[in-house]
């Protein structure tokens, strides 16, 4: 059979790492596709810069559009990243009727919703296995294998610069920004690693799970969202002494209502699956009411994972190219038609349990008036632990973890704990997950 051509845009680290794995596996990528894959074109910004993979027989360009239009390219792989060039890039595709892979989870996340129609329209497919979790197939693992069951929550370490950098401040004592610098240096970071360290990366990756999985819209702009960069070491501490790890995780969940999203650092027992993660490790944790807790771990960054990733795409495009677009697998898992708007919830009606870290003045009554001001409300503490600040005088650290709670009657607490005269400013807030794992 003829062989398939593809026009790779970009090849930094996810593109030579394609290329690469194309060439070290052809033959069994080959036995799988029953056809040759093989790159042709190849667009890139800057053509003097070295490239990590063999570019021999690629032409290679600097005009992407080109590539995308060239009637000999039957696949375009999208690897250059951000929303502008690459949605232009992508549409154009498209419209030129070629089936693409991407890996750009910023651009599925906003832009995903039309760009799915796009493709139903002109009867191609847009593959995204590796923009969620580099390596993990848990893409195909919702939307395919777990087809069956209605899913019920999902949660998971899905930003792997993020897990990188906590795993380097707790178990090698680095500094956050020395972390961040080695994260970069091995290619797991964004082009602009704010996206990473603000959470904005995990939340364009649980926009793309929590519409597969509950057959919703790609609701990025709904998720709330928190990074790690203002993380306290000593948080990291009383945590561990507590019996918790600090976890950078993307959960969502069905509630009665509607839909919660939410990407946080919370705290998870030290002995839940989850916290045992390290690295640039990502973890996904999904219940499906039939199956029940089921878990997909691997490397969530990098080159190698995310060519994994990338190339399963492609093998698999290759498969689909004869078969008629109605028998294809929805590019959101669910048929186009029903796609349901569930309400996603505002925090206030989160549900889950809550750390608190709250200076006080270290003075006789205080503990007593603060978990009294949590009873009153109704809240149970889980534990408690008093613990003297390195500078603060005759301060005292009150930490405070609480049994899960609505998170509207929690708040009301915090700001009445905030009110007390004997409260400094500043108090400290995360809130904790539990799992059936
Ligand atoms: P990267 O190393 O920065 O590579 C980007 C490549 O795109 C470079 O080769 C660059 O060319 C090229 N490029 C950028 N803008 C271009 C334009 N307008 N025209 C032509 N070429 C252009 O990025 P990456 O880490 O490979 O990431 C690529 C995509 O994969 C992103 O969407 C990222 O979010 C996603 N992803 C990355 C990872 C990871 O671990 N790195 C994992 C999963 C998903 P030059 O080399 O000439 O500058
Ligand atoms: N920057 C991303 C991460 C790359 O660290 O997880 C993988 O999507």
């Amino acid at each position: 059979m003829k062989p398939v051509n593809v026009g790779l845009l970009g090849l930094g680290t996810v593109g030579a790492g394609t290329v690469n794995l194309l060439a070290e596996n052809a033959r069994e990528i080959t036995r799988r596709a029953g056809r040759t894959v093989r790159v042709t074109h190849a667009a890139v910004r800057d053509l003097s810069k070295p490239r990590a993979c063999d570019v021999e027989g690629i032409r290679i360009s600097d005009d992407p559009a080109a590539v995308v239009a060239d009637p000999e390219v039957d696949v375009v792989l999208e690897l250059i990243g951000g929303t502008d060039e690459a949605y232009r890039l992508v549409m154009a595709a498209i419209e030129h009727g070629k089936h693409v892979v991407t890996a750009n989870k910023h651009l599925i996340a906003l832009y995903g919703n039309e760009i799915f129609a796009a493709a139903d329209n002109r009867g191609v497919v847009v593959t995204f296995e590796a923009a969620v979790a580099g390596g993990i197939p848990i893409i195909k693992a919702i939307r395919e294998g777990l087809a069956a069951n209605r899913i019920e929550w999902l949660a998971g370490i899905i930003n792997g610069t993020s897990n990188f950098i906590l795993s380097q401040m707790m178990f090698e004592g680095k500094e956050f920004d020395e972390a961040l610098a080695e994260a970069q240096e091995l290619g797991y970071a964004e082009a602009d690693p704010t996206f990473d360290v603000e959470g904005v990366d995990a939340a364009h990756k649980l926009a793309i799970l929590g519409s597969i999985a509950f057959g919703i819209p790609l609701s990025y702009d709904q998720i709330y969202t928190q990074g790690i960069r203002d993380l306290a070491v000593e948080d990291i501490a009383y945590c561990e002494e507590m019996g918790y790890r600090i976890k950078h995780l993307g959960i969502a969940r069905r509630q009665d209502g509607g839909v919660e999203m939410r990407v946080h650092p919370t705290l998870v027992s030290e002995k839940a699956l989850l916290a045992s993660v390290e690295g640039e490790k990502n973890a996904v944790m999904v219940y499906g009411d039939a199956v029940g807790p089921t878990v997909y771990y691997g490397a969530g960054a990098g080159a190698g994972p995310t060519a994994s990733a990338v190339v399963a795409d492609l093998i698999d495009t290759v498969r689909i190219m004869s078969v008629d677009p109605a028998g294809r697998v929805p590019h959101l898992a669910f048929q186009p038609d029903q796609i349901s708007n569930e309400p996603i919830m505002g925090a206030e009606d989160f549900y889950c349990g809550h750390y608190f870290r709250i200076q006080v003045a270290d003075e006789p009554g205080v503990m007593a008036e603060i978990t009294g001001l949590l009873a009153e409300l109704d809240v149970s503490i889980e534990a408690i632990l008093q613990k003297d600040p390195e500078e603060g005088g005759d301060d005292a650290f009150i930490i405070i973890v609480t049994k899960p709670v609505r998170e509207g009657r929690l708040i009301e607490g915090l700001d009445q704990i905030r009110a007390l005269p004997y409260t400094r400013e500043g108090v400290v807030h995360m809130r904790v997950a539990q799992f059936e794992d």
